[in-house]
């Protein structure tokens, strides 16, 4: 993965962000710059609704639970630990993907929506 990610950088130095369109977006490199919003409604609202109630198709398939419920239930710090692990068996790790400053604005994110 090293050689992967100087690539990365060496491309974007040279010809831009076209380069990471074309299939190279995948990882922490790609989500860099995007605003937390987008990043949830990107890897998350699939099953956790845009608006956290996880009435989606997959979400509900999936028992995915309204954050409503889940804020008073769950510290940030143990929602930071489910995003960053998964919850088997039907949520991925996010650890890889985000950094833990990323999971931490995501988390901050998701809990907010229970106000709104
Ligand atoms: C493939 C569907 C799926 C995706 C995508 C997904 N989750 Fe989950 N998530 C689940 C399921 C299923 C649970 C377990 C049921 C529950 O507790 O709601 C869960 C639980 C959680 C929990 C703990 C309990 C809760 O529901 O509040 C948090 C926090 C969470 N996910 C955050 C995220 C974040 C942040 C993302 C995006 C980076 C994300 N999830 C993406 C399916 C998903």
């Amino acid at each position: 993965m090293k050689s992967n990610s100087a690539l990365v950088g060496g491309l974007t130095g040279v010809v831009g962000a076209a380069v990471l369109g074309i299939g190279l977006t995948a990882g922490a490199a790609a989500a860099q710059g995007k605003p937390i919003s987008e990043l949830y409604l990107d890897r998350c609202a699939v099953c956790h609704a845009a608006d956290g109630t996880g009435k989606t198709a997959k979400g509900r398939k999936l028992k995915v639970e309204d954050v409503r419920k889940t804020v008073v239930k769950l510290t940030v710090a143990q929602m930071i630990e489910v995003t960053t692990k998964g919850k088997a068996p039907d949520m991925d790790a996010f650890g890889k993907e985000f950094s833990a400053d990323q999971i931490k604005q995501l988390v901050d994110y998701y809990r907010d929506l229970a106000k709104k």
